[in-house]
């Protein structure tokens, strides 16, 4: 005879078993997921599609970007950076736009010597038009394990999360004249380049090549967004497998702006919006007021 608790128990591992097999599932899987753009052998997929590694030498870096393109979505990645000595080079995780006047949602991470901490780099560009640099540090090593980086991009605004934890939010502004990236649909990309002309304190600290190839290593790509049909500008289908929709109006209540503003407080480096010498004729309008 089974007892009521045991029969319980086992109920809720059944659930707990379903509830992991769920979430292996709405792991994306690069194979199927995206395409090399650059770098040939430097770009491997591994693990059946789980696992995916760029590599930078002497030569060349290594690329990826996303067989789809979106409007609007929510896009993470799991990533693992350069251990050691990362100094020069810049490992990238973005959206972008095909045109010329593109629009361009950034996350950058500029290594560093080792045992020296990476800066990343957000930034967000409306046709063609960048320069809404923020910088942050990391309050973890994020080249000994892997950590979730997000962008969020909805009609009301765009949010950088590191580890699901908000980090920098843009909000939609264009009724006071701020432009807004939502008619040109996105690809992702990643990539691992050198950058040793400007990436590590202004130039001054070169690539170290004794270590070569330098590996960056991705997972857990999940492409939840609304997704561009061929030959139209409209989104066709959504291609989130979990059928999560939040992200379309995900924006940041009382426990987001609260972290946000710790990040801010503790993290950031840089934010164009208090950089008074780039701006002498006085700061853009989306600088003013709340930065929350
Ligand atoms: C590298 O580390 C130094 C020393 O901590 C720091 O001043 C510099 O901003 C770092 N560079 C980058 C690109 O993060």
């Amino acid at each position: 005879m089974v007892s009521l608790a045991s029969s319980k128990a086992s109920f809720m591992l059944q659930i707990s078993i379903i509830a992991s097999l769920l979430i292996v599932a709405s792991a994306g899987n690069f194979y199927q997921d995206v395409d090399e753009n650059f770098g040939d052998q430097r770009f491997k997929i591994l693990e059946g599609g789980q696992l995916l590694t760029l590599s930078l030498d002497k030569l060349s870096g290594s690329g990826f970007q996303s067989k789809n393109e979106y409007i609007f979505g929510r896009f993470d990645m799991q990533l693992k950076l350069i251990p050691g000595n990362s100094a020069g080079t810049v490992t990238t995780f973005y959206l972008s736009s095909q045109r010329e006047a593109h629009d361009e949602i950034d996350f950058e991470f500029l290594g560093n010597s080792s045992g020296q901490p990476y800066t990343v780099h957000t930034n967000v560009y409306v046709q063609g038009k960048g320069g809404k640099e923020q910088q942050f540090r990391l309050w973890f090593d994020p080249t000994t394990s892997f950590h979730t980086y997000s962008i969020v991009w909805n009609s009301q605004r765009i949010i950088f999360l590191v580890d699901n934890i908000p980090i920098r939010a843009f909000n939609n502004q264009e009724s006071i004249g701020v432009p807004f990236p939502n008619n040109q649909a996105m690809r992702v990309y990643c990539s691992l380049w050198n950058a040793d002309d400007w990436a590590t304190e202004g130039g001054r600290v070169k690539t170290d090549w004794t270590n070569a190839p330098l590996l960056v290593t991705y997972r857990n790509f999940n492409p939840n967004g609304c997704v561009k049909s061929p030959g139209s500008s409209t989104c066709g289908s959504t291609n989130s497998l979990n059928n999560d929709q939040a992200w379309q109006t995900q924006g940041l209540d009382g426990n987001g702006r609260n972290r946000l503003r710790w990040v801010q407080q503790k993290y950031m480096i840089y934010n164009y919006c208090t950089d008074a010498s780039r701006f002498p004729q006085g700061f853009p309008p989306e600088c003013k007021g709340s930065r929350f």
